[in-house]
């Protein structure tokens, strides 16, 4: 992984529900933090010694420069990553990345929808900021299930442009694309974020009545069972144009695990198809693309994801 890491401190700590903590980092040596723009992540090494390394949103202003907010919900699954977060202490030391961003507002819409899941409001809260301050009209739907597991309720309750949706209340306050938000417009863009239930839900209602694909934007927290690795997936070459170099990407391995085995300094994160930081252009070949992140128009316009995707030909070239 080629993160240039960032010293920060947690300036504070707080349980906002019982499952997610709210951690407040500022910079070590007390200077300004490197901007981001509403919907960045960073990477966060959660545990140095195991290089651990788990990816949150950025959920406080994009123009306060003096901290990074993380929201982070404890998984009960956790291999380590939420529950080393949910371990820090006010005053603990914590290397992040530079903030990355695949998930940005949409500059051509005149009106923006946010849809949240659960903890997938953290970048759309980013993002609520950046549309009040700009003076966009702006709209949000909080679902989650119930008030108790509700990050940040008690800022957003109030808020006009703000409807909540809760599981455990009645049938006709749950989230209904039609009556929420209306017929498809072009004007308008929709944010959908997350887990994958609640984002299959949202984005096959929309394209089910009729909003274009390009419309909706959506963050992923865990790749789509569609795009794991199959048995039958077979060999294929990675050619790199730059150096000529090739290598043989085996069934069980990803091109980006045979571009790191073999010492090429390429760009990578999650490793799972949702950050986008191991996309390289493709130069020949025909991709099979198993990402989460990149659009049907990136994949068109020859994107390629290394650390998921594979290839339909028997030789794939890389702009690498
Ligand atoms: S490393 Fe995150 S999408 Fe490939």
């Amino acid at each position: 992984m080629n993160n240039t890491w960032l010293d920060t401190v947690v300036e504070d700590r707080r349980d906002e529900t019982d499952r997610i903590v709210v951690l407040e980092l500022l910079s070590a040596d007390g200077s300004d933090l490197p901007e981001f723009a509403a919907g960045a992540h960073v990477d966060v090494l959660v545990n140095e010694r195991l290089g651990l390394v788990r990816q949150y949103s950025l959920c406080g202003p994009p123009h306060d420069r003096s901290r990074y907010r993380l929201a982070v919900l404890i998984e009960s699954a956790s291999r380590g990553g939420s529950a080393g977060m949910h371990a820090l202490s006010k005053g603990d030391l914590v290397r992040v990345s530079k903030p990355r961003n695949k998930f940005g507002i949409d500059d051509e819409a005149r009106r923006h929808v946010l849809l949240a899941g659960g903890i997938g409001i953290t970048p759309l809260l980013a993002m609520s900021h950046t549309l009040d301050s700009i003076g966009a009209e702006y709209e949000m739907h909080y679902c989650a299930r119930s008030r108790s597991d509700a990050a940040f309720v008690e800022d957003l309750e109030d808020d006009p442009r703000v409807t909540l949706h809760f599981d455990n209340g009645p049938d006709d306050q749950r989230l209904s694309l039609s009556t929420d938000v209306g017929s498809p417009r072009s004007d308008t863009a929709l944010y959908v974020c997350g887990p994958g239930g609640f984002m299959d839900f949202v984005v096959s209602s929309a394209l089910n009545a009729g909003w274009d694909a390009s419309s909706i934007h959506m963050e992923r927290f865990a790749p789509t069972e569609a795009n794991a690795a199959s048995k039958d997936d077979e060999s294929f070459i990675v050619r790199l144009a730059r150096s000529g170099r090739e290598f043989e990407v085996p069934p069980q391995d990803t091109v980006l695990d045979v571009l790191l085995h073999n010492e090429v300094d390429a760009p990578y994160s999650c490793q799972q198809g949702i950050c986008g930081e191991c996309v390289v252009a493709v130069l020949a070949g025909e991709p099979d693309h198993r990402d989460d992140v990149l659009t049907d128009r990136e994949h068109e316009q020859g994107q390629f994801a290394t650390c998921t995707s594979r290839s339909h030909s028997t030789i794939l070239e890389l702009d690498l």
